[in-house]
């Protein structure tokens, strides 16, 4: 991962926005995407050769069903495009369909986040190749008035027209909501007591399962919209700081 950021890194001052190529009509690809995912797969293929993945840009290589890196080599490739930092290499091991290890790392903010499986969340600093600075993540406790909840949505029409619903469900209740752009850093975000919530209609898994791990071992709740433990088959996620996470299902399961 360190690798596939620097590379991104190297790439992102000079980056210009004419070189976008677009996926779909709502989706942009670059082809930093591609570097990323290749030095990335080079990696898992020489180190871990037993394992399958499932990878944003490559599609999926199933080997066994035992063990499974879900990665997406860019999270946030808009921002990327626009010189807005905030965008992530999101790396997740699920094991029997659980994910265990969970790394987001963030080059452009110097951070980078690992949650195991019960041992707990951490952010580092990168320093050449190595991890320092470790800190503990811990969800937020802020008081009502000050929460900050974030969204992001799927790319079909469906999956925005909820996330718009509830972006307008929380501004006119006088809520601060914002979309940071990157769905990974939105969970490091809750992970680290940054912001109190994520929503994302229609998130796709190598978006959130790095993410989803964070914010559990940082001690917040993970479901899907309407309150039951989120998966890497549900359809949506409400990641939060635990604490308003009903007040926001009471919502999300009317949308
Ligand atoms: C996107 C970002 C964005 C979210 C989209 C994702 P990408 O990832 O996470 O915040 O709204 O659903 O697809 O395309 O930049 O990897
Ligand atoms: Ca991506």
């Amino acid at each position: 991962m360190l690798k596939a950021g620097r590379f991104a890194l190297k790439e992102y001052d000079g980056f210009n926005r004419r070189k976008v190529g677009l996926k779909s009509k709502r989706e942009i690809i670059t082809k930093v995407d591609l570097g990323s995912e290749k030095i990335l797969l080079t990696s898992l293929r020489k180190n871990c050769p037993e394992t399958g993945y499932i990878s944003e840009e490559a599609g999926s290589k199933r080997r066994d069903n035992k063990a499974i890196w879900i990665i997406d080599p860019i999270d946030g490739t808009t921002n990327y495009s626009i010189h807005n930092p905030l965008w992530a290499i999101s790396v997740g091991l699920a094991v029997k369909n659980e994910v265990v290890l969970g790394m987001v790392y963030a080059p452009a903010l110097n951070e980078f986040y690992v949650a195991e499986k019960d041992k707990g969340a951490y952010c580092y600093r990168v320093s050449g190749s190595k991890l320092v600075n470790r800190k503990k993540l811990i969800i937020s406790g802020v008081d009502h008035d000050k929460i900050i909840h974030t969204f992001c949505h799927g790319s079909s029409m469906h999956d925005l027209q909820v996330a718009m619903k509830y972006y307008k469900y929380q501004k006119t209740h006088g809520l601060d909501c914002r979309q940071l752009g990157s769905a990974s850093l939105e969970l490091a975000y809750v992970a680290g007591g940054r912001v109190e919530s994520i929503m994302i209609p229609g998130a796709n898994s190598y978006d959130v399962s790095a993410g989803a791990l964070l914010v559990r071992e940082a001690g917040g709740r993970v479901t899907d919209f309407f309150g039951k433990k989120w998966t890497l088959q549900s359809k949506d996620i409400l990641a939060s700081n635990g604490k308003i996470h009903g007040e926001v299902v009471r919502i999300t399961r009317k949308l």
